[in-house]
C-alpha cells in the first residue's frame, strides 16, 4: 500500500492586484496547494479575485486572512513599504511566508523578517522571480561549465513605463525610486550569476518632469572572483519598450540574454559564442527566422509571464516537501544591502564597500 497522499497546502494570498494574477497561476491546478484565501484592503477586488481563484473566503483586512486555521502559507503582494508587517505577522501567526520583491525597502526590516521566520519556523522565500526563467538558468550554466574565466557582467534596463501612479508615485510606498522597484531585479540577478558583491559605485540622475525619483543610473560592481560588472537603467524609454538585456564575456565566450520584450525574444532569447560559432536558442514554440534562414538549433522556454507560476510551483514544493527555498530570506536582504550601497554610493559620490 502506498502512503496517503498528504493534504494540500492552504493559500492565502494577500494583496490581489496586477501581480497575484501571475501568481495565482502556479497555485491552480497543483496537485500539491490550493488557494483556500484572499485579503485586499480593497473589498470588492478581494471578492473578485475570490471568485477568478476560486477561493473559499475573501477578507478585507489581511489579519483576518492569518487567523484563518486553513490557511497554510501566505503570498504577500502588497506595496513595497507593507512587506515586511505583513510578513512578520505572517510568521509569528505560523505561516509560511513568500514575499514579492523587493523583500522590504531596509536591511533591518529583512532582518526582522528573517529573525520571526527562524523564531516560528517557517519557510521564508523572496519574490526573484528571474531566477526561474530559464535562460537566466541556462546563462549560469555556461558561466560555469563553458565560458573559460568569467570577466566582464554587463546588464541594463531600458524601461518605457513611468512608475508614477498609484503607490508607485509615493517614494515612501516604494521605499525610494524607480531604482530600488525594478532594478533589484537587476542585481539580484547579477549576484545570482557572479556570486558575492564587494564594492559598488553608481550616479544616479533625474531628467525627466514627469518621473518621480532618480531615472538614469549607472553602477560598477566589484565581483569577489574579481569580474567587473556595469548595470544601466533608465525609465525613459518609449512605451512599452521593457529591455532588460544582459551579457557575459569571459575568456572562452559570451553569453547574451535578450530582455522579456516579447518582439527582442521571439528572435532569440538566448545566444552563446564559443570556438567561433554562435548558437541560437529560439524560444520554445516560436521557431523564429532571420531573412530566409531558420534561426539556432536548441530551443528553450522563455516565456516571461511562466516565471511567476514556476517561483510559486517552487514555494509550495518547499513547504510541501520541506525543502531550502532556491531563495532565501538572506538573498532578498542582501539584494537590498546593494540596493542601498547603490543610493549610498550615489549621494557619497564615491565607492562604497558591501
Ligand atoms: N517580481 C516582479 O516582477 C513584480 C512585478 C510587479 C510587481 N511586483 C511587486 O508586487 C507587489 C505588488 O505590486 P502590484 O503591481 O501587484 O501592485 P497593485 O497596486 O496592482 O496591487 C497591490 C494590491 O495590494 C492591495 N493592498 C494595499 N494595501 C493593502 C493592505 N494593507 N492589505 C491588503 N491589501 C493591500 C491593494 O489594494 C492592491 O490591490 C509590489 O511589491 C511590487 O514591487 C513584483
Amino acid at each position: 500500500m502506498g502512503e496517503a497522499p498528504k493534504k494540500k497546502i492552504g493559500i492565502g494570498m494577500i494583496g490581489t492586484g496586477n501581480i497575484s494574477d501571475l501568481h495565482s497561476v502556479g497555485y491552480r491546478n497543483n496537485d500539491k496547494a490550493k488557494i483556500v484565501a484572499v485579503a485586499d484592503i480593497n473589498a470588492s477586488v478581494a471578492e473578485q479575485k475570490r471568485a477568478v481563484f476560486g477561493a473559499d473566503r475573501s477578507y478585507s483586512d489581511y489579519s483576518q486572512l492569518l487567523k484563518d486555521e486553513t490557511v497554510d502559507a501566505v503570498d504577500i503582494c502588497v506595496p513595497n513599504f507593507l512587506h515586511s508587517t505583513i510578513a512578520i505577522a505572517a510568521a509569528e501567526a505560523g505561516k509560511h511566508v513568500l514575499v514579492e520583491k523587493p523583500m522590504a525597502i531596509t536591511v533591518k526590516e529583512c532582518e526582522e523578517m528573517i529573525s520571526a521566520a527562524k523564531r516560528n519556523r517557517v519557510k521564508l522565500i523572496v519574490g526573484h522571480n528571474q531566477i526561474f526563467y530559464p535562460p537566466h538558468q541556462e546563462t549560469k550554466r555556461l558561466i560555469e561549465a563553458e565560458i573559460g574565466r568569467p570577466i566582464l557582467l554587463l546588464t541594463r534596463l531600458h524601461n518605457g513605463f513611468r512608475q508614477n501612479k498609484g503607490w508607485r508615485a509615493d517614494p515612501k510606498a516604494v521605499g525610494g525610486g524607480f531604482f530600488l522597484e525594478a532594478c533589484v531585479h537587476r542585481l539580484y540577478l547579477s549576484r545570482y550569476l557572479m556570486g558575492e558583491p564587494s564594492k559598488i559605485f553608481s550616479r544616479m540622475t533625474k531628467i525627466f518632469p514627469d518621473t518621480v525619483a532618480e531615472d538614469i543610473v549607472q553602477v560598477i560592481v566589484d565581483f569577489e572572483n574579481g569580474v567587473q560588472g556595469s548595470l544601466i537603467a533608465n525609465e525613459g524609454g518609449p512605451f512599452p519598450l521593457w529591455d532588460d538585456r544582459t551579457e557575459v564575456i569571459g575568456s572562452d565566450g559570451l553569453i547574451i540574454v535578450n530582455g522579456f520584450e516579447e518582439q527582442a525574444i521571439a528572435g532569440s532569447p538566448l545566444m552563446f559564442y564559443k570556438n567561433g560559432k554562435w548558437t541560437h536558442y529560439v524560444k520554445r514554440g516560436h521557431p523564429a527566422t532571420v531573412g530566409d534562414s531558420p534561426l539556432g538549433n536548441l530551443e528553450i522556454e522563455a516565456d516571461f509571464p511562466k516565471t511567476y507560476a514556476n517561483l510559486t510551483r517552487h514555494f509550495v514544493d518547499c513547504v510541501y516537501e520541506d525543502k531550502k527555498p532556491d531563495v532565501t530570506g538572506e538573498d532578498g536582504k542582501r539584494a537590498i544591502e546593494m540596493v542601498q550601497a547603490c543610493y549610498e554610493s550615489a549621494k557619497l559620490e564615491r565607492p562604497v564597500s558591501i
